[in-house]
């Protein structure tokens, strides 16, 4: 027998309690007893039982009154209603409410111990029911995980090879990750949204596999025509990834080369309308692009590239955000720097950071 489906006899008699947990005991059905609504609460609240037979007609709350309550907090527990003959209207609307059966009073055991014994296989039955859909929800959600996982492993790997192919690029997106990271704690972000802000920073520039090569790579001013056509890959970029990414990281893909001022090409927001993970992103872009070499000219030396920030902010970059990135400059890794470093001396004056690519 198994202990969990214990039996709670509630009625104000005794004699009724103790005919039936009797029979019911001889079925091996473990019973409780309680002699009040007061009583049988406690019961239920220190050890819920699997079934109540509750007596409809009792001093104090009656099991009309106690039975929405046990539904309410006990949906796991069958009650069988026991009435008087005279009685049965009432019964079944208790049926209504949520009861399971009923039997009349003065009792035929038999009938008794066949509804106790329907009542269970049905909660059983349910149990089961909730029990396999609770664990098919748990499959569906871990399989819908992992076929997110592969499918972002795969767009990040599309991400390096492409900037693999280019020495210029080559661990751009892996910087600008570690930077925006490094920002996003210096703001003291959630962890929700700092995980938005490291898929949003590893994937900002996978829509570049859109744009046109010989441009991207083009030594020299570019036409506006030819900037325009570089700028779409934000656009392109929000859109590869919106079906495995959540609103928040394709909004931050879509706006990443937005200024703060507004008045970036085609740009539809400003100031703290920009979302906060692109803001961020902007900033970690443009130091990252403005210390590597790039086919239009060489690398700033850190220092510039830090000064270039720091002019640029209010205008191109967001103030709290530029802030706190310079805060956290100094702590910035060696690979985040060696790139500067080695062109220590040789960079552009021409070098600006709206030439960002
Ligand atoms: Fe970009």
């Amino acid at each position: 027998m198994d202990e969990r489906e214990r039996i709670l006899i509630v009625d104000d008699e005794m004699s009724i309690r103790r005919l039936l947990r009797q029979k019911l005991s001889r079925q091996d059905h473990p019973c409780e007893e309680a002699g009040s609504a007061k009583q049988a609460l406690d019961k239920m609240k220190a050890n819920p039982a699997a079934l109540i037979i509750l007596d409809i007609k009792m001093p104090g709350k009656s099991g009309i009154e106690l039975l929405p309550e046990i539904k309410a907090n006990y949906a796991g527990t069958a009650v069988i209603m026991a009435t008087a003959i005279t009685e049965t209207g009432i019964a079944v609307q208790c049926m209504k409410q949520g009861a399971d059966d009923y039997v009349c009073k003065p009792f035929n055991l038999d009938e008794v111990v066949l509804s106790v014994d329907k009542a269970l296989a049905k909660r059983r039955l349910e149990l089961q029911i909730k029990e396999y859909q609770e664990h098919l929800q748990e499959k569906v959600e871990q399989q819908t995980k992992e076929i997110r996982r592969l499918f972002l492993g795969a767009i990040e790997a599309l991400v390096f090879a492409l900037e693999a192919k280019d020495n210029y690029t080559a661990g751009h997106s892996r910087r600008v990750t570690k930077i925006a990271l490094a920002i996003g704690k210096e703001l003291s972000l959630p962890k929700d949204d700092i995980e938005d802000l490291r898929w949003g920073s590893l994937l900002h520039d996978v829509g570049k596999i859109a744009v046109d090569q010989s441009i991207q790579n083009k030594p020299g001013e570019l036409t506006p025509d030819e900037y325009a056509h570089i700028m779409i890959h934000s656009q392109i970029g929000a859109g590869i990834v919106k079906p495995v990414v959540n609103d928040r990281v394709v909004e931050m893909i879509e706006h990443h080369h937005d200024r703060y001022d507004g008045t970036g090409l085609n740009q539809t927001v400003a100031g703290e309308d920009i979302p906060l993970g692109a803001r961020i992103l902007a900033v970690a872009d443009a130091f990252d692009a403005m210390t590597s070499d790039r086919p239009y000219r060489p690398a700033m030396d850190v220092e510039e590239a830090l000064q270039e920030i720091r002019r640029c902010t209010g205008t191109q970059f967001d103030p709290v955000v530029a802030s706190a990135f310079l805060k956290i400059s100094a702590s910035l890794t060696v690979v985040e720097r060696s790139q500067a470093t080695v062109s220590t001396g040789t960079a552009s004056k021409t070098s600006k950071t709206k030439r960002v690519r």
